[in-house]
Parts: C-alpha cells; sequence; structure tokens
C-alpha cells in the first residue's frame, strides 16, 4: 500500500476553494545562552550591503547556506577612533550594569557605530567567537545601516540583512498577568504571542534599556508598564476579571487617556495584569473563582495580594524587570494592595487623571493610581502623569492623628488597642522624631457634632457621621456599576446566548444584588449627597483648617476641647 505521506501534493485551487489567506508571522521565539527571547516580527533597519559587499559575504558565511537564520550582536556606539578591547570592557561592564535583556551572548557580532568627527583609524581587535565587526558610517568598509539604531543587543537575519530588536521573556511566576503585550505596529498592542518553553504561566516580553533614553518630553523612556485590566488598550479585550465579559466584548479600538499619556511619556506597556472582578473588592483565593488570585510574593507568598489593583501590586512587588503597574482606586483599590504588598502605591486626589475608556466603580469616587517599587521612580510618573501634582522641597510639619480612625474604622468600629495600633503608633512617633514635630490630635466625631453645616440649632445637632455615611460607598458603588456596567452586560449577553446568564464571582454578584434591593429611585442621589456633604466639611473644616492664613490647627483643637 502507498503511504499518503509520499505523496506530496499542490492543489492549484481554481474556485474550488477561495485560499487567499497568506502566512504572517507574530514573531519568533529563539534560545541563546540559555534565555529566551522574542523577536518581534517588523525589523527595525536592515544593513545597507550595496556599501559593503565584503560584509554582505561575511553574513551570508555565517547564514551557513540559510541554515542559520539569526545572529545576535551588539550595536556600541563610540565617538572614538580607536576603539579598544579596554574600550569593548568597559562598554561590556556598563551594559550588564545596566540592562538585563543584553548579555555577552549579544558579542557574537559586535557593530560600531561611529559617532564622532573625522574617521575612525582602526578596527576592533576582537576577542575569540566575535564574527561580525562592522564600523559604520565614513569608515571605509563600514555598512551603514537604513535607520539610525540606539545601542542594545540585537539579531541580524544575515540573507537579508534585517535587524530586529532583542526582547526578553519573564515568565511570570506569581499569576499577576492575563498575558503579555506588544506593539502592533499600527497604534495598538497585540497579547504576546511568545513563551517559555515548559514556563507554566504566561510569558513577559521586555525590551532592552539601553534602546531608551529619558528626556524631558519623554521622561518615561523605556518604563516598563502593566495595566490593570480595566483600562482600555486598542487591540485588546477589556475583561475585567471575568471571562464571560472578557469573550463577549470585541477588543477595543481606543487606548484609555490614562494610559495613552504614560505612553506618550515614553512607557512601554509589556502587559495586562489582573483586576479582582468588576473591581469589587475579592479576597485570595475563594472570591477568585474566573481566574486565580495573584500571589502575594511577600512572606511566604500566600497571603492575600489584597484588591482590587491586585495584579498591579503583586506584579511590582515581585518582579525587578517591571517598573511600574497601573491600578484604580475607588474604596482602596491602589492603598490596599500597596500595603498588602509593601512597594508605592497610591490614591489621587478625584479628577487628577482622566478615566475615560476605563470600567466605571463609582464615577464619583474612582481614581487612578500606579505602583513602583521605590518613592523616586513613584515620583517621575506622578509628575508626568498628574494634573497639578506638587513637588514639595519641604517637609511637612503637622501629623493630623484622628484619634477616632486608626486602628478601625470609625464609622462602624470603636477604637482597638491591638497589636496594629501599637505598630501604627511605634511608626508615628519615629514620624514626629523626623520631623521634629508632635502629632495634632482631632475627634473627627466630636468636630463633625461642632462644626457641621447640617446643625440646626444647639438643642438639635447633626445626625452623627456614622448615621450619614454609613451606606454612602456602598449605595454608590453598587448603584453606579448596575447602571454602567451590570445591567448593560448582562442584558447584552443574555440576549446572544438564549437567555442564559453570565457567570459572575461571588462578591460582585453580592454587591449588585445589595444595590437592586435598595429599590429607591432617590437613592443615589441621597448618597450623593450625603458624600458632597461631607467632603465639602473635610475640605473646609479640617484640610482647609490646615492651610488657612488665620485657621491654624489650634482652632481645631480649640473647637475639639
Ligand atoms: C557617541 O556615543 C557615545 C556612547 O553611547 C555617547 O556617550 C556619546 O554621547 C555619543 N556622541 C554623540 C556626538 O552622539
Ligand atoms: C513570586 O515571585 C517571586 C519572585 O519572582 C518568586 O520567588 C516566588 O516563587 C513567586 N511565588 C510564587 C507562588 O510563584
Ligand atoms: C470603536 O468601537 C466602538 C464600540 O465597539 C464602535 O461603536 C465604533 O464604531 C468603533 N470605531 C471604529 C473607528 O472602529
Ligand atoms: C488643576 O488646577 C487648575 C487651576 O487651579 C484647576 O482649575 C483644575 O481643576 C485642577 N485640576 C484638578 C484635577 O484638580
Ligand atoms: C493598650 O492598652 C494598654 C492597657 O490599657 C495600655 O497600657 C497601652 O498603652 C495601650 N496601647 C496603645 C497602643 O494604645
Ligand atoms: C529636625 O531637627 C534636627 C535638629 O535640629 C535637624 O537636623 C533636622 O534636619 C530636622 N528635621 C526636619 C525634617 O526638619
Ligand atoms: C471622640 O468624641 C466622641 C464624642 O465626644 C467620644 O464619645 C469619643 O470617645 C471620642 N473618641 C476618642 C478616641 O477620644
Ligand atoms: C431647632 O431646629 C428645629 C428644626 O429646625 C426646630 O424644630 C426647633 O424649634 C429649633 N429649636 C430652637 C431652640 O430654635
Ligand atoms: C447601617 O446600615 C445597616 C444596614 O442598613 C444597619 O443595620 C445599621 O443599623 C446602620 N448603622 C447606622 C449607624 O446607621
Ligand atoms: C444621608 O444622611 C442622612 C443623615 O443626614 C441619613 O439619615 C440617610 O440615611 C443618608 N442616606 C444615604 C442614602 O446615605
Amino acid at each position: 500500500m502507498k503511504l499518503l505521506s509520499d505523496v506530496l501534493l499542490f492543489l492549484v485551487c481554481t474556485g474550488l476553494w477561495a485560499v487567499h489567506a497568506q502566512v504572517s508571522s507574530s514573531g519568533r521565539t529563539v534560545v541563546l545562552g540559555g534565555q529566551t527571547y522574542f523577536v518581534p516580527p517588523s525589523p527595525v533597519a536592515q544593513f545597507k550591503f550595496g556599501a559593503g559587499i565584503a560584509v554582505k559575504a561575511q553574513l551570508e558565511g555565517l547564514a551557513q547556506g540559510g541554515s542559520v537564520e539569526l545572529i545576535p550582536f551588539s550595536l556600541i556606539a563610540t565617538a572614538s577612533k580607536h576603539f579598544s578591547t579596554g574600550q569593548l570592557q568597559e562598554t561590556v561592564s556598563l551594559y550588564q550594569s545596566l540592562d538585563d535583556v543584553w548579555s555577552p551572548s549579544f558579542l557574537q557580532g559586535i557593530y560600531l557605530s561611529f559617532n564622532g568627527s573625522g574617521s575612525p583609524t582602526a578596527t576592533l581587535s576582537t576577542g575569540e567567537g566575535t564574527k561580525i565587526v562592522v564600523l559604520s558610517n565614513s569608515y571605509a568598509f563600514g555598512v551603514p545601516l537604513t535607520k539610525a539604531l540606539p545601542p542594545g543587543p540585537y539579531f541580524v537575519e544575515p540573507l537579508t540583512g534585517n535587524i530586529f530588536e532583542a526582547w526578553l521573556l519573564y515568565s511570570d511566576e506569581n499569576q499577576s498577568f492575563l498575558y503579555g503585550t506588544v506593539a502592533d505596529g499600527k497604534g495598538g498592542f497585540t497579547q504576546l504571542s511568545a513563551h517559555i518553553d515548559g514556563a507554566a504561566t504566561e510569558s513577559v516580553a521586555v525590551p532592552s534599556r539601553l534602546y531608551f533614553e529619558a528626556t524631558p518630553k519623554q521622561p518615561l523612556a523605556g518604563a516598563r508598564l502593566a495595566v490593570k485590566d480595566i483600562f482600555d488598550v486598542a487591540g485588546l479585550r477589556t475583561g475585567c476579571g471575568n471571562r464571560a465579559f472578557y469573550t463577549f466584548n470585541p477588543p477595543k479600538n481606543t487606548t484609555a487617556p490614562a494610559i495613552q499619556r504614560l505612553l506618550d511619556g515614553g512607557a512601554i506597556l509589556v502587559g495586562k495584569v489582573k483586576a479582582s472582578q468588576f473591581a469589587n473588592g475579592e479576597t485570595a483565593t475563594d472570591d477568585w473563582v474566573d481566574y486565580h488570585a495573584p500571589y502575594n510574593p511577600r512572606g511566604e507568598g500566600y497571603q492575600d495580594g489584597s484588591s482590587s489593583s491586585t495584579g498591579s501590586g503583586t506584579a511590582v512587588a515581585a518582579y525587578p524587570w517591571l517598573d511600574y503597574a497601573v491600578g484604580s482606586d475607588t474604596g482602596g483599590s491602589m492603598r490596599g494592595p500597596a500595603g498588602a504588598n509593601g512597594v508605592f502605591g497610591n490614591r489621587p486626589s478625584h479628577g487628577a487623571v482622566v478615566l475615560d475608556d476605563v470600567m466605571p466603580l463609582s464615577p464619583e469616587l474612582d481614581t487612578a493610581g500606579i505602583f513602583a517599587r521605590d518613592a523616586k521612580t513613584w515620583q517621575k510618573a506622578g509628575l508626568w502623569w498628574y494634573e497639578n501634582f506638587t513637588s514639595f522641597s519641604k517637609f511637612p510639619k503637622t501629623i493630623l492623628f484622628p484619634v477616632d480612625s486608626f486602628g478601625s474604622s470609625f464609622l462602624t468600629n470603636p477604637p482597638k488597642n491591638g497589636t496594629a495600633n501599637a505598630m501604627f503608633n511605634t511608626f508615628i512617633q519615629k514620624l514626629e522624631a523626623f520631623l521634629n514635630t508632635t502629632r495634632t490630635e482631632i475627634n473627627l466625631t466630636n468636630l463633625w457634632t461642632e462644626t457641621s453645616p447640617l446643625i440646626a440649632n444647639v438643642s438639635n445637632p447633626p445626625p452623627p457621621l456614622r448615621t450619614m455615611l454609613n451606606t454612602t460607598y456602598a449605595d454608590l458603588i453598587s448603584l453606579d456599576q448596575i447602571a454602567l456596567v451590570a445591567d448593560p452586560f448582562i442584558d447584552g449577553f443574555k440576549a446572544a446566548h438564549s437567555g442564559q446568564n453570565p457567570f459572575i464571582d461571588p462578591a460582585p454578584l453580592v454587591r449588585w444584588d445589595y444595590g437592586r434591593s435598595l429599590n429607591d429611585p432617590n437613592r443615589k442621589a441621597e448618597a450623593l449627597n450625603n458624600k458632597t456633604v461631607f467632603m465639602n466639611w473635610f475640605q473646609d473644616t479640617v484640610i482647609g483648617a490646615l492651610e488657612g492664613p488665620n485657621i491654624g490647627i489650634d482652632s481645631i483643637r480649640t473647637s475639639v476641647e
């Protein structure tokens, strides 16, 4: 019997099948020196062989008849006419200290990009194993590039002279990422196709740090950024931590302005990170039904990473190769993970960053924050990102210490005297010593009773804060999210799935059920009014008193006493 595999048959289709599909590449994954690299599909430049036949022949020789697909090399810029072995050693040490992507494996070839004046007079005396040495520009045997490239590690395709960037792949060991991303060359992004062989988790690709130099216009040049999966990015789906939501909604065609601003500042989006579902609070691990909760790398690695910007916080805590992760904060979604994972993260003033194309929890309360591992790195992003960001040159002198807030929620519980309180107190003592000041205690309950705008007269005191604010947060986030996210999604999903409901995790379900149970058309307006009354009072009486020219902190103390 003749085996079918012996016959190679090309069918020429004449209308039977319309075969117009073309093979396209989503990049290559290569292993070099034990590390896995992603090679993007499009070259960044090409050798102009016309001027350097000798190099073309050299590269063709190295290609070994096409069996060697890519040759790694280092691009080194120099103004020195005699680039010595000593200078090479210095450059190697510099690259090794600055960059995790470059490695000595990229010394198989060296491309010296001469940026000085005059002509270089000597080639590099190379060590063993270095195969291509090319001097560019005016050097007699130089081969120019079609486009000037920054220094760093590259791959050249010997037969075409095409040059590609080198992106190092990392494993997402803490399961913080949904997927890695790469620019699609059309202003948007695609999911990274590359994966480290044998790795159990997603892979994330990062470009060489040597390709970038921060400038005033791009202070974040080359900074590696991950984004919470409630922010839209063109070309990618926004999943909000829900599998049905992820599949049901098509990829986005716009990038949220908040993210675009960071990209404009030079940040490189390397992936989308996990959010707890619809940015509601979820506790690891049982609340996390659709996706496994990211691991908090602190301690033994199994503590709750806090939510809802969970993956943003755990990724920055776990991965030195990542510089920033964007998250959001409505009721603690940045502050919680920052504390739990031991990184810097913030809730800014409401409105400091535009939140168009970001899934809302409650637009009246939603804000966007950013995580970094140190304050200086964080400040760089803050300065670029936030409107009216103020960088202070002096330390503050006032520590406002609400006695009925710390250690417990002053709305629901009396203050506790526990271990956390003692640690907190020690911290405040150190802060007092550092700032040469002492804390100013205020009792918010008391202050409210005495200064509330809701006081009718002496015999008619204002409602207690804990009554006025008891359900404000719960009302706003549930009613807003039901109207803006839950109902449109569930209705659309059911219409497309013969009436079947999408699966929703328990935490958002409980909150949406609560909102639906209110069943009161005035509730939202009432909650918003209570929030506004409190906000204005706090701004004028607590914060404002600190800044006012005549009303010092003493007046608060006096009114408390
Ligand atoms: C030439 O390259 C070196 C090494 O990157 C750099 O320090 C120097 O500033 C460059 N000179 C010019 C004129 O670009
Ligand atoms: C989390 O990440 C750290 C750093 O990469 C790693 O040491 C640790 O094993 C990871 N934890 C888990 C549970 O994978
Ligand atoms: C972008 O997506 C929105 C929502 O899916 C759609 O209404 C709009 O037509 C799209 N715009 C373009 C230019 O594709
Ligand atoms: C920034 O400051 C300007 C001028 O004081 C003000 O109008 C604007 O509302 C501020 N923006 C935010 C987000 O606070
Ligand atoms: C807790 O209570 C004990 C006993 O009343 C007291 O000595 C201690 O100072 C308190 N600690 C704090 C942090 O308030
Ligand atoms: C506190 O006072 C000490 C001694 O006078 C001084 O050295 C230090 O700079 C002060 N610290 C601050 C934050 O002002
Ligand atoms: C704050 O003031 C209220 C009302 O006067 C009082 O009941 C409460 O004990 C005070 N809290 C603290 C911690 O001093
Ligand atoms: C205090 O205000 C309440 C409600 O406005 C009013 O009924 C009451 O008569 C007022 N009492 C005094 C002493 O003015
Ligand atoms: C807060 O609301 C809950 C639920 O509606 C209620 O049981 C509780 O008594 C309220 N607490 C206050 C202080 O109003
Ligand atoms: C608003 O505050 C009042 C007290 O001023 C309280 O009785 C009411 O329950 C609050 N309503 C909401 C929706 O928070």
